[in-house]
């Protein structure tokens, strides 16, 4: 790393971008990185003036976490969806190019749809093709190749299923702080049980990110997420049993809870490029007892 890496991030106060700057912040890396925060109003990355701006701003790397990521309200809202997941990271990887600043944009498992890995079970290699079902997959799958076409020095990392200490802004929430909520509630509990996924602290995958920029890896594409994969229904189940609260849970097929976007059956991501690489993110399992314990949600 060189003796100070000056970081913009795009998105600081979002469910993941929070994370970063704990991350940055802590004391193994923080006398090495310089963290800019790029944040509305004063950067806009739908805004040519704030790309623009990245050409002075001598950057090493930019971190990008902003998002359209209303995945059910993207199927009306195209424009504004592909305005932001794919046509924002293209302009902004040309500006990057331009500037001589590497970039680090993160996408998601919504490019992924079920086929042969679904009846085999097999998580997807980040070779594999993409299948977007959705008009949210679409955009970022259009997004991650517009990147990759304009700018050689980006790194592209898919993720699945964030969930952080605030949950995220569009989002209103995430997985886990929704189950609890609702349960806490005593509202009747119907959770899909046959799409299989891998659910993700935001907090290890800032960890991740932070070592792929630091030491640095190589550029391309990387799938990061905690290790193994579950339902939904299960990962609720896993979330009550720790927090020990006891809802009454029914498990329901995707095709019952009819979502607004279609959703893949199967969308887990194999981490097994990321390992090879010395990056491993802790289990799934660990990870939500990390996570519900540091916020005080397991009963002692
Ligand atoms: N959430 C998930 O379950 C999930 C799963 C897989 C992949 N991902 C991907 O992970 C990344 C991070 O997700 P997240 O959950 O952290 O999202 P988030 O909490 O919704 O945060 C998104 C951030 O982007 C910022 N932003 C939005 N529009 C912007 C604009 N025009 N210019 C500059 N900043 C803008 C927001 O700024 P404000 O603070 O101003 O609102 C917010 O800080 C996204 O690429 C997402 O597609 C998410």
């Amino acid at each position: 790393m060189p003796s100070s890496l000056r970081i913009g991030l795009i998105g600081s106060r979002g469910q993941l971008g929070q994370e970063l700057v704990r991350r940055f912040s802590e004391p193994d890396l923080s006398s090495g990185v310089d963290l800019q925060a790029l944040d509305r109003p004063s950067f806009d990355i739908t805004d040519p003036a704030s790309l623009a701006g990245l050409a002075g701003a001598k950057l090493d790397v930019v971190i990008n976490t902003s998002a359209y990521n209303a995945v059910d309200a993207a199927e009306t809202a195209v424009r504004e969806c592909f305005e932001l997941n794919a046509f924002a990271p293209l302009f902004l990887a040309r500006a990057c190019r331009d500037a001589g600043t590497a970039l680090l944009h993160v996408s998601t498992d919504y490019v992924m749809s079920g086929g042969i890995h679904e009846e085999e079970q097999i998580p997807y290699p980040e070779e594999a093709p993409t299948r977007p079902l959705s008009v949210y997959g679409l955009s970022k799958a259009t997004g991650e190749r517009l990147v990759m076409e304009a700018w050689d020095r980006a790194w592209i990392v898919r993720t699945c299923g964030l969930y952080g200490g605030s949950g995220s802004g569009q989002k209103g929430g995430n997985f886990v702080t929704t189950m609890i909520r609702l349960a806490r509630e005593g509202k009747p509990l119907r959770v899909v049980s046959d799409q299989r996924v891998g659910p993700t602290a935001a907090r290890d995958l800032a960890h991740g990110i932070a070592r792929m920029v630091t030491e640095p890896l190589p550029y391309g594409l990387w799938h990061l997420t905690n290790g193994g994969h579950v339902s939904w229904y299960e990962f609720a189940e896993k979330i009550f049993a720790l927090t020990r609260l006891s809802p009454e849970l029914t498990p329901i097929p995707l095709a019952a809870y009819r979502p607004v976007a279609p959703r893949s059956p199967f969308s887990v991501l194999s981490n097994e490029k990321a390992h090879r690489a010395g990056i491993v993110l802790p289990s799934l399992e660990s990870a939500l007892e990390e996570f519900l314990g540091r916020n005080g949600l397991i009963p002692s």
